[in-house]
């Protein structure tokens, strides 16, 4: 797993998005798998003022979010569809009908996400999956205990995640109680795997990922046994890591090795 830490939130927002466009204008039709929350607010703004600045141009990525909440249409504000179309995908030229998510109101969400895990692998399956953490260690929907052999499908939300969504909807009681998300297995097919993490509140999270057992109890260590995963951090999101120096020394303020 290769640790790059930035002093700044600033610095690691920037680091990975232009890691994501630099892979856009390697290669035009990446397959990119997509990540919602407040972290990747403002990857998503700093791509629309790359896109703006210089190119890359979007207009023939397909993209394959993570996750999305069961009962909710598309249209619905709250909705990752929503969240999506305003941060990113109508401000910048990506071809929505290149880009996926789960279909939260599907009549039948366990066929949903069959046809999902389908449509993904038909794609080619993901060149670069972007990945937030929760506060519990979750990737995607993926809640501690996790098969870190699952595939998407839905899962039940803990009520601590639940809370953290809950600025987002009106109250507890209205914050959905399921997702459907790809599951760690399918995250862990992509070819790279970008996480990143900003702020204190993921500094437990994040360690238990990156030198922790790789355990169900955080999805996200299962991102140890994937051979080509980035974690880019900001400094408090690193702050409870045993081995900063060490990863400071391989990646000094977050620069590449001399060997990548
Ligand atoms: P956040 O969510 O970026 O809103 O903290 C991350 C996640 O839960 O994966």
């Amino acid at each position: 797993m290769k640790v790059l830490i930035f002093d700044e939130a600033e610095q690691a927002v920037a680091r990975v998005a232009d890691l994501v466009a630099d892979l856009v204008r390697r290669k035009p039709d990446a397959v990119l798998g997509l990540a919602t929350g407040g972290t990747m607010v403002p990857l998503y703004e700093r791509l629309v003022a790359l896109h703006q600045e210089a190119g890359p141009s979007f207009a023939g990525v397909t993209s394959f979010n993570l996750d999305e909440y069961v009962g909710l249409a598309a249209e619905h504000p709250c909705s990752y569809h929503s969240y999506m179309r305003s941060v990113l995908f109508d401000r910048i030229d990506f071809d929505l009908a290149r880009t996926h998510l789960p279909r939260g109101d599907s009549a039948d969400p366990m066929r949903e996400a069959d046809r999902y895990e389908a449509a993904i692998a038909a794609a080619g399956g993901i060149d670069l999956q972007l990945l937030g953490i929760g506060q519990n260690g979750h990737i995607g929907f993926n809640e501690p205990t996790s098969s870190l052999a699952s595939r998407t499908r839905i899962k039940t939300l803990t009520d601590d995640t639940r809370r953290a969504n809950q600025r987002y909807f009106d109250s507890f009681e209205d914050t959905p109680r399921f997702a459907l998300t790809m599951g760690v297995a399918t995250i862990l097919e992509s070819r790279f795997c970008l996480l990143l993490a900003t702020g204190r509140s993921k500094a437990d999270a994040v360690a238990a990922m990156v030198e922790g057992p790789v355990a169900a109890a955080c999805p996200a260590s299962a991102l140890q046994l994937h051979r080509n995963a980035t974690v880019v951090l900001d400094r408090d999101a690193a702050s409870s890591l045993r081995l900063t120096s060490y990863y400071q020394h391989v990646h000094p303020g977050g620069a590449d090795s001399a060997f990548g």
